[in-house]
């Protein structure tokens, strides 16, 4: 059984994720920790809490973590998400409680009472795995691996280059990434891959199951785009492809690339520099700044058979 911490900014995907994840038999959620990203750190532990009672989940301890990145602003996702980060689902309010502790503090302590090292699926901007790793080093050996949604080895969707989570906390990106702990990537460029289509929606929407019509929902929820008008469609199953890559690698490609985040200001800031040349390999390309990183990212995903799990 998989061991995990789960880190969100729940989000219509980190829904389907946490959904996911509950009730995969071989997925054991030991702990929630939240972050602002997607929506305010509010609406996050909110939109969780209700979550889990719509799957009924056992008790599962949640914290709040960082209300903001370490250097920007917190800017929110709420012309994708919705105003409270769950498209136009209403779900009652839930009675569960939050810890009375930070979420750095709940993951230091999950870490260091297992029995064997944990696998951390992240899911948001990496703001409050950045801070663990800088409060608490002695955790890196505790972590058997960071399985996250981030970073593109092509386009992005926040800016033309930077994927969403990357470009909302690039500093705390790179602290991850240059952490040396085993890591595997699943960027934008793999999660738009994954689509669902306007049948399955419906579908999903169509069923007497309160949690597959909410799945169907949230995937179905049509935003506009505050800039023009235009319609945002996000109808991939986005962070819960996640779960699949943990539960189900054989349905992907993994690579062995160097990676690195631009921190730089300017239009670039917050873009994955994956490079993907012949000559890259074990052997970790050197700048002045030091070595980059190799790291696992998918780079190549069978659609069907992951769409086919997750439904
Ligand atoms: C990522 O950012 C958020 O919008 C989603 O929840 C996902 O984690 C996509 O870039
Ligand atoms: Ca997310």
């Amino acid at each position: 059984r998989h061991q995990i911490l789960l880190d969100v900014d729940t989000g219509r995907d980190d829904a389907l994720a946490i959904m996911f994840a509950v009730q995969h038999p071989d997925i054991d959620v030991r702990a929630i920790t939240c972050v602002a990203g997607n929506t305010t750190l509010e609406n996050v532990v909110g939109n969780t809490m209700k979550i889990l009672d719509l799957v009924g989940a056992p008790p599962i301890p949640v914290a709040l973590g960082a209300r903001r990145p370490l250097i920007e602003p917190a800017r929110d996702a709420s012309w994708i998400h919705g105003e409270h980060g769950l498209g136009d689902v209403e779900l009652p309010v839930s009675d569960r409680s939050v810890e009375r502790m930070h979420a750095v503090e709940l993951m230091r302590r999950c870490l260091m009472e297992a029995e064997e090292p944990l696998t951390i699926v992240a899911l948001a901007p990496m703001t409050n795995l950045a801070l663990l790793l800088r409060m608490h080093p002695e955790v890196s050996d505790r972590i058997k691996r960071v399985i996250f949604m981030g970073g593109s080895a092509t386009i992005g969707n926040a800016t033309a280059v930077a994927e969403f989570n990357f470009w909302h906390d690039p500093e705390a990106a790179h602290i991850v990434l240059t952490s040396g702990i085993p890591l595997t990537m699943y960027g934008w460029d793999i999660l738009w891959g994954m689509r669902t289509s306007s049948e399955q929606i419906a579908e999903l929407c169509a069923s007497p199951n309160p949690l597959r019509q909410t799945a169907g929902r949230l995937l179905g929820f049509k935003s506009k785009d505050p800039s023009d008008g235009s319609v945002v469609v996000y109808d991939a199953i986005g962070d819960a492809g996640v779960l699949c890559v943990m539960v189900a690698p054989e349905a992907f490609t993994i690579s062995r690339w160097p990676v690195q985040v631009v921190l730089s200001p300017g239009a670039a800031r917050g873009q994955t520099l994956v490079d993907r040349r012949e000559m890259s390999g074990e052997d970790a390309v050197h700048t002045p700044a030091g070595p980059i990183p190799v790291i696992d990212v998918v780079s190549d995903v069978c659609e069907s058979e992951v769409l086919a799990l997750f439904f």
